[in-house]
């Protein structure tokens, strides 16, 4: 029972009794709560149209309605010409004895089924995931749930960073270092790569190339080399991706986020030369200073700026540079391998949608590689190819999160640090952790739900005293309602038992139900998962005024007592389900 759509089509056929347009009728959660539980402004917006005042109209309107007997709805006109809706207990108590006997919880799926890839994650091989890399697989794993919960087919791909000029650099380094003779026949004796060799070898390389050029030609030449899958190169650079993959997944499995796919950008390299082929064959690309380009700015971009002295650096208006698609020695590209691999994934899969789910700062990039590929036609006209481009974590300072001493820190440590805190805080609540995975569990949710009750697109403060805090708007606290409410489940058996709904503590939790359930809609529409987070909260407090205010074990009336552990069940199940699509973890104790 969709509620709102039962006020709004009860108002609709007043209207139409009433002789008024047919013009939409929307209604929506009261924003005076002490007043109503939904308000329609539909004498408001028409009232002009209707040459009335809006309070007649309004009141006409109620008028219409209350000629035909309901027990659900209490309807009044309130000046200046709002129409407020109360529900009655009947309407409560149907709603929540409702959503507890369906299978999806209230939650209606999308009318049209579609297939869609998320991409997201995008660690590099060969480096070390930093805190750049802890926003993507958290809204990424989020949206997925989200989209499937909602009845969409969707295949989540990893796609690392495996094909880049980081191969090359951490070959290079790695072989200077001595540590590769084994490879380049020049020892009989094989030194086991290790990860704490990649996790030093990159970061000297990448500071290398930046003051010696002749090291970043090489660098650049063994990149080729890999690309092309000469020898030794590609048995080195296989075995670089597989150890660095074995961390990688396990940051991302502490994350709690699951890939179906775990592809890379190397997958695509049976499709790169298709790729720059059908370029050519298009009559799209052309060669400037040895690479080859393609020109994607429409009218009215990347228009130069006259310089004012010839040695002035030439500026654009609106810039939208070429993506280039071959390097200058003839290696593939980050824009190549996003190009190939939407080919090879419309080949494989043919998805009505790709979703990119990448830092803001890459926004370019997409525009480059969504241009590219609907001018070769490699995406058809109607795929939606998506970037949601996130802002970035910073520090309290308001900058991008870094070390004391301006490094990165890493994906790791964070991770440590969210699950050391959480441990300190059980162990001062007096709380005995069996294992490690509770305090794990707790840091995650904080650090999930801190970044997700934020708009995708804005930048957010990491706070981690904030994020950890058992009450208020945390993942923890959210984690702790469950906890409570199970505690009252192992305590007393819920009997399959209605609910009646008689005092405002579970209307409350009802609005708040109805709530949370009309925001997974709102945040598939925005791809962004701040109202499910604030939803879920005020759900969460809602059921803490209840549980308060209630004496739940130790009610004497049975039919009360089995009402409320019922109503307890439905909170239960509602806010898990929340949880789960946040892919917050449920613990046992708090
Ligand atoms: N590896 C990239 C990076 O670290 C992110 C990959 C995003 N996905 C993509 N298809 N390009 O910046």
């Amino acid at each position: 029972m969709d509620i709102k759509k039962i006020i709004e089509s009860l108002i609709q056929k007043a209207c139409k009794n009433l002789g008024y347009e047919n013009k939409e009728v929307v209604c929506s959660f009261s924003n005076r709560p002490e007043l109503c539980d939904f308000q329609c402004n539909y004498a408001m917006v028409n009232c002009k149209s209707l040459g009335k005042a809006p309070f007649d109209v309004a009141e006409e309107i109620i008028n219409e309605l209350n000629k035909e007997e309901n027990d659900l709805f209490i309807f009044s006109a309130v000046r200046p010409g709002f129409i407020n809706i109360k529900l009655t207990d009947v309407a409560f108590s149907k709603i929540a004895n409702d959503l507890l006997s369906d299978e999806n919880l209230g939650i209606q799926k999308n009318d049209v089924k579609r297939k869609i890839i998320i991409d997201y994650g995008g660690a590099n091989v060969a480096k070390e995931l930093h805190v750049g890399h802890l926003r993507s697989p958290i809204i990424g794993e989020s949206l997925k749930r989200l989209c499937k919960l909602l009845g969409d087919e969707v295949i989540s791909d990893v796609h690392l960073g495996d094909y880049g000029l980081q191969m090359g650099l951490t070959v290079l380094q790695l072989e200077e270092d001595g540590l590769l003779d084994y490879y380049f026949g020049k020892s009989n004796e094989k030194i086991e790569i290790t990860l704490s060799m990649l996790n030093s070898a990159y970061p000297k390389a990448s500071k290398r190339k930046k003051e010696d050029e002749e090291f970043r030609k090489k660098a650049d030449l063994y990149t080729l080399y890999i690309q092309q899958k000469k020898e030794p190169y590609l048995t080195i650079y296989k075995e670089i991706r597989s150890k660095s993959v074995e961390q990688i997944k396990k940051n991302y499995e502490d994350l709690n986020a699951t890939f179906d796919l775990w592809l890379g950008e190397s997958d695509a390299s049976e499709y790169t030369d298709r790729t720059v082929k059908l370029f050519i064959d298009k009559g799209l690309t052309r060669e400037s200073e040895g690479s080859l380009i393609v020109d994607v700015a429409r009218e009215g971009e990347h228009i130069p700026i006259p310089k004012k002295s010839p040695d002035e650096v030439q500026r654009y208006e609106n810039p939208m540079p070429p993506a280039i698609i071959k390097k200058y020695n003839g290696s593939d590209l980050y824009a190549t391998t996003d190009i190939a691999t939407i080919l090879m994934r419309n080949e494989t899969y043919n998805p009505d949608e790709i979703i990119y789910i990448v830092d803001s700062r890459q926004n370019q990039h997409f525009e480059q590689v969504f241009r590219c590929c609907k001018m070769a036609g490699i995406s058809p006209e109607n795929q939606k190819l998506t970037f949601i481009g996130f802002g970035t974590m910073n520090g309290k300072d308001g900058k991008p999160f870094k070390t004391r001493d301006g490094g990165l820190i890493k994906l790791e440590d964070i991770i440590n640090l969210l699950k050391d805190k959480a441990s300190e805080k059980l162990k001062s609540n007096g709380v005995e952790q069996d294992d490690d995975n509770m305090a794990l569990k707790i840091g995650v949710a904080a650090m999930k739900f801190g970044d997700l009750s934020n708009n995708v697109l804005k930048d957010y403060v990491f706070d981690i005293d904030k994020f950890l805090s058992f009450e208020g708007k945390t993942g923890p606290y959210l984690q702790y309602t469950l906890v409570r409410i199970a505690s009252i489940k192992r305590k007393i058996e819920a009997k399959a038992s209605e609910i009646v709904i008689d005092n405002d503590d579970e209307r409350r939790i009802i609005i708040s139900l109805l709530k949370l359930i009309s925001s997974y809609g709102i945040c598939y529409k925005d791809k962004s998962l701040n109202l499910l987070c604030l939803s879920s909260y005020e759900l969460a407090s809602s059921f803490s005024t209840f549980y308060n205010n209630h004496k739940i074990l130790t009610e004497n009336d049975e039919n009360k007592r089995n009402s409320y552990l019922a109503l307890c069940d439905l909170v239960y199940k509602e806010l898990a389900l929340a949880l789960n699509v946040l892919a917050i973890d449920v613990v046992d104790r708090m």
